[in-house]
């Protein structure tokens, strides 16, 4: 049988982790092999799912804007919250659009979950709810779950202190909820549905899917490198190069340039993310850094470990070393 489904992506919150970057771009827009995180959540949907309601608030219409610029094979409806609700006050908010199992996911996971294969082993079970699971070492920036043997979650609890998890499996932010959760959230307030509504929904039954391959939370730049490193292997490429991009140079490992960037020769370029509209001067070295959108580097220029927001100017002859460079409206915080 074939049902029809919706997906809810959690696209609020404001990437506090994620800064500079996300000053000027919301994080589910942040660019991982040259597309929005949210693009890699969306196209890892199943064929069921032909909406997808973006539930946003933070910089809410440059989504829009990228969404109704494309035309995808889904209906896509990017909602607004009044305030930033939190993830369970976020899923509330969009409940007039739910009425059936629906998906709920975090806009900022890059996974290989086969969600096809997570919706039949949900559906084999009687239960409210179902949450992906992944193992850690460290989980205490997660929220943490024991399952059983028959795959039910036992206990949860979000984001343990250091030394008190008493489990190793996280959540790993992928959702299969029934409506009558939503009876469970209040409205009209802000919601963690891991604090408060996951703990109350265990005597009904949420089951906990283990998969394999990879998981990461694109949380913190950090975190973004090691999705960036990882899906270039995963797909067998060394570089990435948008679009309309120039490329005067030999380049290093683990590269992704965006659209319409210009790199002059003799640079040195690896392990590095850069987004579109970026000139690289000549004989300038760019190394495990993130570039933002039209930045511009003169030539001779050194740039290590460090983030630079989108439209900075770098003089000739500069050497930036383990540095986050704020956009120039932000340079008074
Ligand atoms: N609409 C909306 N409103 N979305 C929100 C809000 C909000 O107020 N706050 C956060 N989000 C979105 C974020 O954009 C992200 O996609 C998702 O909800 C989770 O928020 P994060 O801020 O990324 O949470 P986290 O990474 O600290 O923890 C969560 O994810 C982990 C897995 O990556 C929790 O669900 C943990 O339990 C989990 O292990
Ligand atoms: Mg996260």
């Amino acid at each position: 049988m074939f049902f029809l489904m919706k997906a809810v992506i959690l696209s609020g919150g404001f990437g506090t982790r994620m800064r500079p970057l996300t000053y000027t771009t919301p994080k589910p827009l942040l660019p991982l092999l040259n597309k929005p995180l949210i693009m890699h959540v969306i196209g890892s949907l199943p064929e069921e799912v032909n909406e997808v309601i973006i539930a946003a608030n933070y910089k809410i219409e440059l989504l829009r804007d990228y969404f109704e610029e494309r035309d995808l094979d889904k209906e896509v409806k990017v909602v607004d919250e009044p305030d930033p609700r939190g993830t369970g006050g976020a899923v509330k908010n969009v409940e007039e659009y739910l009425e059936e199992t629906f998906f709920v996911i975090n806009s900022d996971i890059i996974s290989s979950i086969d969600l096809e294969e997570y919706l039949e082993f949900y559906r084999k079970k009687k239960g409210v709810g179902a949450i992906s699971a992944w193992t850690v070492e460290d989980p205490s920036e997660f929220g943490i779950m024991d399952i059983d043997e028959e795959g039910r979650i036992e206990r949860f609890q979000e984001k343990p202190a250091p030394g008190e998890a008493f489990s190793d499996i996280i959540n790993a932010g992928h959702y299969i909820l029934e409506p009558e959760v939503l009876d469970k959230i209040e409205p009209d307030r802000k919601v963690s549905m891991e604090d408060e509504i996951f703990p109350r929904l265990l005597d009904q039954g949420l089951y906990g899917y283990e998969f394999e391959g990879y998981w990461i939370d694109c949380g913190r730049p950090s975190s973004l490198f090691k999705a960036h490193r990882t899906l270039l292997d995963v797909e067998g490429k060394k570089t990435l190069i948008g679009e309309g991009t120039s490329v005067e140079t030999e380049l290093g490992h683990h590269v992704s340039l965006g659209k319409d960037c210009a790199l002059e020769e003799g640079c040195d370029v690896s392990n590095s993310i850069i987004f579109d509209g970026v000139m690289i001067g000549r004989n300038s070295t760019i190394e495990n850094s993130i570039l933002g959108y039209d930045v511009m580097v003169e030539e001779d220029v050194t740039i290590s470990n460090s983030i630079i927001s989108d439209q900075l100017y770098i003089e000739r002859g500069k050497e930036i070393i383990d540095e986050k460079l704020k956009p120039e409206e932000m340079d008074h915080d």
